[in-house]
């Protein structure tokens, strides 16, 4: 960085109130912020605890090596019988934030430092889906183009193409985007010539609004759910249609507590990243959950399953809903 862009960001990062400081990241990242270029968290994985494999059936990356060699360890998602398991991923500050404002100004790269060992374990997690789901406010807020492994990792592209083609998975899997109300812009990067399937899931009134609005033809529509947005029964509703046996969550938190109350999340892999962010009304965070109240009506307790390092980045992995009896048959 050239001396005039270091102080610039010395100066935001000092004088500038927290919403001044966050625009300015818009801009351009104050001084001794990661960045994509500069990152944290790029030691490699070393697993601390890693609870035995649940009985049943499951879809396990045993190669190729280098998958196997960077996750330290192989990864066994445990199926069910009769629908397809959720699993999410997030990356949250060590205070509970997985965003630094409520539009999608900045990213989650922000949140984990744009730390390579996360993406390589984000592009893992994508590689043995058969469906990634996002919600529309996800959507709106991400400059990517795809919710692919490679768009996240590229440098192990070749192993995730391996790896889906061992399991005989579909080349990508395919992006669900799912809206209460339509609110998506054609003109967003995910949107125009679509890297990968994509369906995009809401009410009557959202898909009619979208048709108008002419998303591209390539990209599916899918009716579902009452106005105002999906309950419980429309969001099962819409993951038993969606067949496949792994549908990763990435996001985001208002969604996520969607997916909660409705006990759809079988598992959670979390990426603890070693900062403190803080929080006020004039600087708003989203933590992990959002617009959905769990407890405590609706306790949600966690089973830990795996802990894996990173440096000081922590890759925690929990157990949400209890594995169903008729999916642990042998
Ligand atoms: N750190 C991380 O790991 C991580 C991961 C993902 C996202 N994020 C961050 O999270 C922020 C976005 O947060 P967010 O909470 O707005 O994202 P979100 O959950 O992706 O999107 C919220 C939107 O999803 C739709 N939606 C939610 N619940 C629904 C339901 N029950 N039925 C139908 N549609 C439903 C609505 O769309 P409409 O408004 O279109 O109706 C709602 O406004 C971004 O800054 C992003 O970077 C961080």
């Amino acid at each position: 960085m050239s001396l005039a862009g270091a102080v610039r960001g010395a100066v935001s990062a000092t004088t500038a109130g927290p919403e001044e400081s966050v625009r300015a990241m818009a801009a351009g990242p104050a001084a001794g912020l990661p960045t994509r270029e500069h990152p944290r968290g790029n030691e490699p994985i070393r697993t601390l605890l890693e609870a035995p494999v649940e009985s049943g059936p499951v879809r396990a990356v045993r190669r190729p090596s280098g998958l196997v060699h960077g996750y330290d360890g192989s990864l066994a998602v445990p199926l069910a019988q009769d629908r397809p398991v959720v699993i999410a991923n997030f990356a949250t500050a060590l205070d509970g934030a997985v965003a630094m404002d409520r539009d999608g100004r900045t990213s989650g790269g922000d949140v984990s430092g744009f730390s390579p060992t996360d993406r390589f374990v984000m592009g893992l997690l994508r590689a043995v889906a058969d469906t990634v789901i996002v919600g529309a406010g996800t959507v709106r807020g991400s400059s990517g183009r795809a919710w692919t492994p490679e768009a996240v990792c590229p440098t192990h592209s070749e192993d995730y193409a391996e790896l889906r083609r061992d399991l005989g998975l579909a080349r990508q899997a395919t992006t669900l985007i799912v809206t209460a109300t339509g609110d998506l812009d054609p003109g967003l990067p995910a949107l125009v010539r679509p890297r990968a399937p994509t369906i995009v899931a809401g009410p009557a009134a959202a898909i009619a609004r979208l048709r108008a609005a002419g998303l591209p033809d390539e990209i599916v529509m899918r009716t579902i759910g009452e106005d105002g947005g999906l309950g419980s029964e429309g969001l099962a509703a819409l993951l038993a249609d969606l067949g496949g046996r792994v549908a990763l969550f990435e996001g985001g938190p208002r969604l996520f507590g969607a997916f909660l109350a409705a006990n759809l999340v079988d598992e959670l892999f979390l990426t603890l990243a070693p900062q403190l962010v803080g929080r006020s009304d004039r600087a708003p965070r989203l933590a992990l959950v959002e617009e959905s109240v769990l407890w405590p009506e609706l306790p949600r307790w966690a089973e830990l399953r795996s802990v894996r390092s990173a440096g000081s980045h922590l890759l925690l992995r929990y157990r949400l809903r209890e594995r169903d009896r008729s999916s642990s048959a042998p």
